[in-house]
């Protein structure tokens, strides 16, 4: 069974649950997935993965949160990331998702394989966007089992 890993950080709890369906995907599509906070994820982690999804709200202004995820993103480089079908997700509330599509093209300039445009939720996920976190996860699962 291929290893999901699905990392996040989220201060109200918004961008976790997204991250909790992500992983419930993973695991109905036959998956395993590994859920972790971003405080909680190495480089090695990443690199070992088989497929990643990554998860962290708009903070700062239209940036990652700095003291947690924004390391562990700029920790990593085409060895962790390169080739690698990678799905971005996480909450906003006041802006128009410039923080995601920076993330897409960063994450892109590391050669990974990202899933569509990320997924973003104002605020509290609702039902379709945790829907659509849900599909992701099996989507990834999917890949995981493709890229053997
Ligand atoms: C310090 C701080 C900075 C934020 N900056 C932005 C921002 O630049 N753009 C935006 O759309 N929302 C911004 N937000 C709103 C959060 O993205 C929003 O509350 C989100 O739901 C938090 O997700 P979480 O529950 O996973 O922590 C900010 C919130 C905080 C606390």
């Amino acid at each position: 069974m291929k290893k999901i890993l699905i990392a996040y950080w989220s201060g109200t709890g918004n961008t976790e649950l997204m991250a909790k369906r992500v992983a419930q995907g993973v695991t109905d599509a036959g998956g395993e997935a590994l859920l972790k906070n971003a405080a909680e994820t190495t480089p090695a982690l990443v690199k070992e993965a088989a497929a990643l999804a990554f998860g962290c709200p708009a903070m700062g202004a239209e940036v990652l949160e700095e003291g947690e995820m924004e390391p562990l993103i700029a920790a990593l480089g085409s060895a962790e990331a390169g080739a690698k079908a990678l799905g971005l997700f996480g909450s906003y509330d006041w802006g128009d998702g410039q923080w995601m599509r920076d993330w897409v093209d960063r994450m892109k300039s590391l050669g990974a394989q990202v899933d569509g445009e990320g997924i973003i939720a104002r605020l509290e996920p609702d039902d379709d966007s945790l829907t659509r976190c849900y599909e992701l996860g099996k989507r990834l699962a999917g890949k995981a089992e493709l890229a053997l």
